[in-house]
């Protein structure tokens, strides 16, 4: 069964680790929200760095040097192309999403909040969208502000239209929620908070590996996104940001390759993107990020998010029929992510008995505890699915539940 022209059982093939045997259960990965898994593309790409390339960077006038330096910086370009970043050097390699809000977070503490000012985020946010502004708030008298989500998983809009005000100094907001799926409309909400001079932070980590996000359509002001996530290595993430904001930030991380002269009487930083980038990079988690990004480049984007709608769909309508089985996050635009509970059975349970038929879920609270407690569970299931997921994979997954729910009953 094929739902669009996107050849997925070539795509399948791409990817080694997926020809795994669980317990003797072909291996049915639907944890992708958690991690994607790595082409060989990827895979090659790192070994190759190491067999042929490897050799610090920015440092070195030898043969080694010079390449793994302009693989790296090739690898900015790339990516900045790959987002629609007008310029390479916003683009910030990080060590992943969590870092890059982070850095944000320090550079609006060092230079932009006061006493009062307002941070505003959604009950939707993973923890790392969370704690760093928590953080914020409690460092400079700023308020963490929260707007709501309705039942059905999608955010209450006209209650954030009515939160923005000139003491909200940033909106930092997720494009697609990890937990519930839920695509949020980040166009109308860049929108509305620019009318009012606002900048917007995005996490576009679950949104990235899913659809194309084109930072010159959207006008963010910052976006992030993990590379593990985008079948790219872990440790490697992104940060882009206007480069005024990233400008006006001071360092991060202060040591080596940030600097431009150092004195003991004080020292002078590069410019952006080097001034936030200190220490000897993650040069090997560039490399596999940019062969990552080739591999999505290659694909037929369009094919591979209908396919992933239609995995959606059909995994939707079989769990739905389930007796005692809730799911949780049913917004109407959804990405291929499905949380559910079921009726006396616990999530760990579930993502234990369904390992056993070589099914991985992920079992918890994904980050995201201030969401599940206002949707009154402590913990879900979650399925998650990548371009590579087939129909069995979700049969494999149902005919698990249901299996399940036999057992416990
Ligand atoms: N944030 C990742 C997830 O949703 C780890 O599972």
């Amino acid at each position: 069964m094929t739902s669009s022209t996107f050849d997925f059982a070539r795509a399948r093939a791409d990817f080694p680790i997926l020809s795994t045997e669980v317990r003797g259960n072909p291996l049915t990965y639907l944890d992708n929200g958690a991690t994607s898994q790595k082409p060989a593309s990827v895979i090659e790409a790192i070994k190759r760095y190491y067999s042929s390339e490897n050799s610090n960077i920015h440092r070195g006038v030898h043969y080694l040097s010079e390449r793994a330096t302009d693989a790296y910086e090739a690898a900015r370009a790339k990516t900045a192309n790959f987002l629609g970043a007008p310029d390479q050097d916003e683009i910030i390699f990080v060590r992943g999403a969590t870092e890059g809000i982070n850095l944000v977070a320090h550079g609006f503490i060092e230079t932009v909040l006061n006493e009062g000012d307002e941070i505003l985020i959604t009950h939707m946010e993973h923890h790392a969208n969370i704690v760093p502004w928590q953080i914020a708030a409690e460092k400079t008298g700023a308020v963490l502000k929260v707007v709501p989500v309705l039942d059905n998983g999608e955010l209450d809009l006209n209650t954030y239209k009515s939160m923005l005000s000139d003491k909200t100094k940033i909106v930092s907001i997720v494009h697609v929620s990890n937990t519930l799926g839920t695509i949020n409309p980040v166009e109308e909400i860049i929108e509305q908070a620019h009318k009012l001079g606002v900048p917007v932070l995005l996490d576009a980590c679950q949104s990235v590996p899913h659809m194309p996000v084109d930072i010159s359509k959207l006008d963010c002001d910052f976006l992030v996104f993990s590379g593990h996530k985008l079948f790219g290595p872990t440790g490697i993430g992104v940060l882009w940001g206007k480069r005024e904001w990233l400008e006006k930030f001071p360092p991060y991380q202060s040591g080596g390759d940030m600097i431009e002269r150092v004195d003991f009487e004080g020292t002078t930083y590069k410019d952006i993107p080097g001034k936030l980038e200190a220490g000897t990079p993650n040069i090997e988690g560039v490399i596999g990020l940019s062969a990552a990004i080739d591999y999505v480049n290659e694909m037929d984007r369009t094919g591979a998010l209908a396919h992933e709608n239609a995995l959606l769909k059909d995994a939707t309508a079989k769990l739905s029929a389930i007796e005692g089985l809730r799911i949780i996050g049913t917004s109407v635009e959804k990405a291929s992510i499905l949380s559910f509970v079921i009726d006396e059975i616990h999530p760990h349970d579930i993502g234990t008995f369904l390992d056993a038929d070589g099914v991985a879920v992920r079992a918890g609270h994904h980050c995201t505890q201030p969401l599940l407690k206002r949707f009154g569970v402590p913990a879900t299931a979650r399925a998650s699915f990548a371009f590579y997921n087939n129909f069995e994979d979700v049969d494999r997954l149902v005919d698990s539940v249901v299996k399940m729910q036999r057992f416990f009953k």
